[in-house]
């Protein structure tokens, strides 16, 4: 069923429902109290006689008082014990003869039905006690049709169904209108999904009104997430371009060197030599790239660090010794306290300082820092190295994936641009920035800022 339906359907029945309720009650109130009025009018009635009319005189002086107070359709007795009626004056015989006399000692009312020409009828019945001093005279019974109120009774029912079956109408289409209201925004969503199925091109959600309801925020969330998307296509189709472009370098030196060995064989040794060579140098650049484009793809996943506890001062002093010892570079470490702990992947930290200070060691030649701090908020590693410096226009993209300064010096060194976006996207993830200072001559300072205490990384 669909759900404008069931809104639809349960809303008219919860209003039904309502209705009956309240219609019931407003029924039944209206019955009670019309009788109740009636039968303290009839009492007050019988009040009355019992004050005017001196029951111990003869029969025909009472009942002929009596009958002043007979009303249309209505009967009077006196009655005594063992329900002897003594006096009983009538305007009604099928009545009276209907509702026997009975003789009470004390106060009492009661309703009777009885059928009448047109279908029943309530009769009220009252009837008092007679007492003279302590000694009881029999009691006193008025009866009298409540015509009116059966016809009120009537009327009132025909309104009440009136005004149910109105509400039930107005509830249905209230129902649909809101159904409606709430479903569009809804469909709206179904279409759009149903046609990014078919096409497979992700698509947007047109909000028409802003509502500010649990519906505008669903839609804008799922825009938020078809955004998400798009962006992560984009990247995922730029990359993929860049990474192509990268590979086709190397693969034409590989394949032009291939060709000549093909076309001269072994023959001229010098040339075989040379294409070995290139060919080598040239597979293992894609060896590494290859690595570096695994290194990136699992960074773009979150949930990638593995947080411990770091020492940074003994994480570099490790790290510059290993590359002194390969190198022969003289880097130089600094800091003032230690240890410095931070919590983070000591692995990823490990390549991100590699990154820098490999760089530092491709574009400059004279002794290269190392400064470790720490403010009350981050712990701080500057890489400072006194090479050629980037000009200031290039700082803003050295960021971005496969950019290099000088391609053709990146060549030479070997770079593939991918070192300091790695290096980014790490410090993203543990929370942390990374700034770079440099001047185009003098050398390059980077600065890395990681949190000291990381809660937030680990959650
Ligand atoms: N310390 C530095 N001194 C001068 N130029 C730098 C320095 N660090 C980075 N650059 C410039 O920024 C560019 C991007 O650096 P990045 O580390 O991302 O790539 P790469 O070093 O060329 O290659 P990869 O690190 O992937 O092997 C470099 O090509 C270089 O031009
Ligand atoms: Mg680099």
């Amino acid at each position: 069923m669909k759900i404008t339906t069931k809104i639809n359907l349960l809303t008219t029945v919860w209003m039904l429902f309502i209705m009956v309720l309240i219609n019931t009650v407003v029924f039944f109130l209206f019955m009670k109290t019309t009788v109740n009025m009636e039968e303290a009018a009839l009492f007050q009635k019988a009040g009355d006689i019992l004050k005017d009319i001196d029951t111990n005189q003869s029969s025909s002086y009472v009942e002929e008082n009596l009958k002043d107070y007979l009303t249309d359709h209505s009967f009077i007795r006196i009655i005594q014990p063992k329900n002897k009626v003594i006096h009983e004056v009538t305007n009604d015989l099928k009545l009276s003869k209907k509702i026997k006399g009975k003789y009470t000692k004390t106060k009492q009312a009661q309703t009777r039905l009885i059928s009448a020409e047109n279908g029943e009828e309530q009769v009220l019945v009252v009837r008092i006690p007679i007492n003279n001093g302590n000694q009881s005279n029999g009691s006193l019974e008025i009866g009298e049709r409540l015509m009116g109120l059966e016809a009120r009774k009537e009327l009132l029912r025909a309104i009440l169904v009136f005004c149910t079956l109105l509400a039930a109408l107005l509830s249905i289409i209230g129902g649909r209108w809101l159904a409606n209201m709430i479903m569009r925004p809804i469909s709206n969503m179904i279409k759009t999904m149903e046609e990014i199925e078919m096409s497979g091109v992700p698509k947007k959600i047109n909000i028409q009104n802003e509502t500010k309801d649990e519906l505008q925020t669903m839609a804008s969330t799922f825009n938020r997430m078809i955004d998400r998307l798009q962006e992560n296509l984009e990247k995922q189709s730029q990359f993929v371009s860049d990474a192509s472009h990268e590979l086709k370098t190397p693969l034409t030196v590989i394949k032009s060197y291939a060709n000549i060995l093909r076309r001269q064989g072994l023959e001229n040794k010098e040339m075989a030599d040379e294409a070995i060579q290139a060919i080598h140098s040239e597979a293992t650049r894609i060896q590494k790239m290859t690595e570096t484009f695994l290194d990136l793809t699992n960074l773009e996943k979150e949930d990638v660090l593995d947080i411990n506890e770091v020492n940074l001062v003994s994480l570099c002093e490790s790290i510059l010794k290993q590359l002194k010892d390969v190198y022969r570079r003289e880097i130089i470490l600094h800091y003032e306290e230690s240890p410095i702990i931070i919590k983070a992947d000591e692995l990823k930290i490990k390549q991100v300082i590699i990154i820098l200070l490999d760089n530092a060691m491709k574009y400059s030649n004279e002794k290269i820092e190392v400064f470790l701090e720490k403010d009350e908020k981050h712990a701080i590693i500057h890489v400072k190295d006194y090479g050629i410096g980037i000009p200031a226009e290039e700082i803003e993209h050295i960021f971005e994936r496969f950019y290099r300064v000088d391609k053709a010096r990146s060549r030479k060194t070997g770079g593939s641009g991918l070192g300091l976006h790695i290096a980014k996207s790490i410090m993203k993830l543990h929370k942390g920035e990374i700034k770079i200072k440099s001047k185009e001559g003098s050398g390059t300072k980077v600065e890395l800022f990681l949190p000291i205490s990381n809660r937030n990384i680990e959650d």
